[in-house]
This record gives C-alpha cells, sequence and structure tokens, in this order.
C-alpha cells in the first residue's frame, strides 16, 4: 500500500499540473522545491501520478485527491498481477480519449501495452552495446537494433560514469529506428531539420563515424544549445547548428545526400510513457501539427540533392499525421519516389506493442536522377 505522503506529493502534483505542462515537468518543479525527497520517494511519487493519469476514467470521480491516487495505484496492481482482469472492451472505451478511433487503428494488444510500465531504451556508442549492457548491470540488448540495451535497473542513470563519459544516451528503441532508416554514410551531407536537443543528430554522427557534415537545425535555439552540451559530452564533432523557423526561408542553400524531417507531432506514440498526454492532446492539435508537418516536408524537399534521401519521422500513429501527409506530399512532388523504410514499406508504422517502445511513423523518399 501506497503511504499518505506519497499520496499527498501526488495529489498536490496532479493538482498544480497547468493546461501546457506536461506530468513530468510538473514533477520536476516538484522536487526541486522539496529537495528533502530521497529518489525512493521520488519513484513511488513519480509511479503515482503515471498511474493516476494511465487509470483516470475508471476512478471515482467525487473521491478525494488522494484517494482516487489509491484506487489508481490499485488498478495499477491488479493489471500488474493479471493484465486479463481488464477486459479489452473496457480499455477501448476508458485507456484512450474517444477522438482517438477516428485517427487510428486500435488493437487490444496496443491498449494493453499503454497501460504497462514502459521500457527504457539506451543507445549504446556504436559497436558497444553487449559492454555497457554489462557494465551496468541491468541491460539486456536485442537483436533488433545493433546499439540499443533495455535499461531494467534503478539507479540514476545521469550520476553513471558511463553517462558522464558519453558511453550513451537515453533514447527510446522507435528513435533509433528512425537514425537506422536514415542510414548515413561517413563523409555525407545531412540535414536534421527539426534536431531539437539532437538525439537523432548524436545517433546520426554516430553512424557516420563522426566524419561528414549535419546541419542541425530547429527554431529552438534552447534545444540547439542542449544538443551542442550532448554532442560534447559524446565527443562528436561533425555537425553544425543554425536556427530555423520550419518557413520557406532556409537556413543554407547547401545541397544534402539526406534530409530527415523528425517533426513537431501530437506524440500519440508516447502515450504508455506519457499518459498525462492523453488527457490533453486535441483533434484541433492533431490538425494544426499535420499543417506544420506537410509545410516543413515542402520547404526543405528542394534542398535534396539527385539521389538524395529524405525520411520523414512523427512519434504518433494518427491517420492525419502520418500516411495522410506523407501520401499528399508524394502527390505534390512526383521528382520524389518512395522508397522502402529498413527494407519494408515505403510507410512504415511501428507500434508500442510490437517492439515494447514508443510508437513511431516513418516514410521515406528519394529524389530521381
Ligand atoms: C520531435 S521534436 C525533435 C526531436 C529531436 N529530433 C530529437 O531526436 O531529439 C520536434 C522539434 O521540432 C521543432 N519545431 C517545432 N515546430 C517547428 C517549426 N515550425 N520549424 C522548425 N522546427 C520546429 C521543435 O522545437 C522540436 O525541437
Amino acid at each position: 500500500m501506497p503511504d499518505q505522503a506519497t499520496l499527498n506529493h501526488a495529489a498536490q502534483v496532479i493538482a498544480g499540473i497547468s493546461a501546457d505542462q506536461r506530468a513530468d515537468t510538473a514533477l520536476r518543479f516538484h522536487f526541486e522545491g522539496r529537495r528533502y525527497l530521497g529518489a525512493r520517494e521520488k519513484r513511488a511519487i513519480t509511479q503515482a501520478v503515471f498511474a493516476y493519469f494511465r487509470w483516470l476514467s475508471w476512478l471515482e470521480p467525487k473521491a478525494s485527491p488522494q484517494k482516487r491516487v489509491e484506487q489508481a495505484l490499485a488498478l495499477h496492481e491488479r493489471f500488474r498481477t493479471d493484465e486479463k482482469a481488464v477486459k479489452a472492451e473496457a480499455l477501448a472505451v476508458r485507456a484512450v480519449p474517444d477522438w482517438v478511433a477516428g485517427e487510428m487503428d486500435l488493437p487490444a494488444d496496443y491498449l494493453r501495452q499503454l497501460q504497462r510500465e514502459p521500457a527504457l531504451w539506451l543507445r549504446a556508442r556504436p559497436g558497444r552495446a553487449h559492454a555497457l549492457a554489462k557494465s551496468l548491470f541491468a541491460g539486456e540488448t536485442t537483436k533488433l537494433a545493433p546499439d540499443a540495451v533495455r535499461f531494467t535497473g534503478t539507479q540514476d542513470l545521469f550520476k553513471t560514469e558511463q553517462f558522464k563519459t558519453g558511453e550513451f544516451e537515453i533514447q527510446d528503441l522507435a528513435s533509433q529506428f528512425v537514425g537506422l532508416a536514415c542510414n548515413p554514410q561517413p563523409g555525407q551531407t545531412w540535414w536534421d531539420a527539426c534536431a531539437g536537443e539532437g538525439g537523432k543528430t548524436l545517433h546520426l554522427a554516430d553512424l557516420m563515424f563522426n566524419k561528414g557534415v549535419i546541419w542541425a537545425t530547429d527554431r529552438n535555439f534552447k534545444r540547439l544549445d542542449t544538443l551542442k552540451r550532448r554532442a560534447a559530452r559524446a565527443k562528436l564533432f561533425n555537425y553544425r547548428t543554425a536556427l530555423w523557423d520550419g518557413s520557406a526561408k532556409l537556413p543554407t542553400k547547401t545541397k544534402f545526400d539526406g534530409i530527415l524531417v523528425d517533426a513537431p507531432c501530437s506524440g500519440v506514440g508516447t502515450w504508455q510513457r506519457n499518459p498525462h498526454a492523453r488527457w490533453s492532446t486535441t483533434p484541433d492539435d492533431v490538425r494544426e501539427l499535420a499543417a506544420t508537418q506537410l509545410a516543413l516536408l515542402n520547404h526543405v524537399a528542394g534542398s535534396l540533392k539527385p539521389g538524395g534521401r529524405l525520411i520523414y519521422a512523427v512519434c504518433t500513429l494518427t491517420r492525419s499525421e502520418t500516411t495522410a501527409v506523407a501520401d499528399a506530399f508524394t502527390a505534390a512532388h512526383p521528382g520524389l519516389t518512395p522508397e522502402p523504410v529498413l527494407e519494408k514499406s515505403p510507410q512504415l508504422f511501428l507500434w508500442p506493442h510490437e517492439l515494447n517502445a514508443n510508437g513511431m511513423f516513418i516514410a521515406a523518399w528519394s529524389r530521381q536522377g
């Protein structure tokens, strides 16, 4: 049973989450103001907050906030010990908001996966996955991706020597497939157009063995600053950063061997890890983001060299942001040919229940000639 202090802290965090805030951000603020909380207490509070949003539609609306957190934890425990105790029909109507059924298929296995604790994936430096798993004492490699390690321990990864010396990045398995789908070669010139904090840039840089150049652009300079710190830790130098707001005014006249558009999206693919977002994301978000995604693709398309490869990735599974964007882009660009992604179809969905990771959509094209 959770103790009263955990329930109180969790209820306080939940009450304080603002409309445009993520639960993990609210938790971070809560902990920053309460340095006396130890690692175990913080873990228990975090689990309670996440369980609350995972089981929200099952909770008694009129119960006190603490009682509702307690109910969520009890439901979560019941599900953990016997997943079949929660019927697939109940999951279909309660685990996700109603509007989602109009945007994507909802297989029972997917809905069940949404209610499980998410796996934590690391990306080791090239060829070092086994060594990393061994040195962390709590990691498993996988045949699915060469450098991926599923972390199964509880230590604070940011405090490990391996993290400080750049031996790994925390990167979801589905995101690692995006880098692998790009398949950049040493010496090439790539553009990571929505580079953010550099998760994919660093992967591309590693795959290029630090040779060639990656233009890493984003509209948010703070994110690019984080990218630079991460690149320094990983000792990766084959990149340059520039601000780009996604408009038709491009940051460079360079023509690229490859372009990655890891576009802003509704994040439906992260709903297992981030259950609060199930209730804060709206159909309007999906509509607006789909328009932004298509505009980003249209704007970068002219920067691809003949023979160059364009990759579109979004960590969402809604039709509007995935196949609809990719199909509209294909129709508008006869000079670009859809290409297989990871030797599969040109439009690839990665499902959380198949990978034990985030959901992701990847599409690819190459410029003729
Ligand atoms: C999915 S995130 C990128 C994550 C990053 N590639 C990584 O692997 O860590 C999308 C990024 O697009 C940026 N973005 C959002 N709208 C944009 C726009 N209109 N133009 C350019 N970048 C934009 C955001 O700042 C955000 O960093």
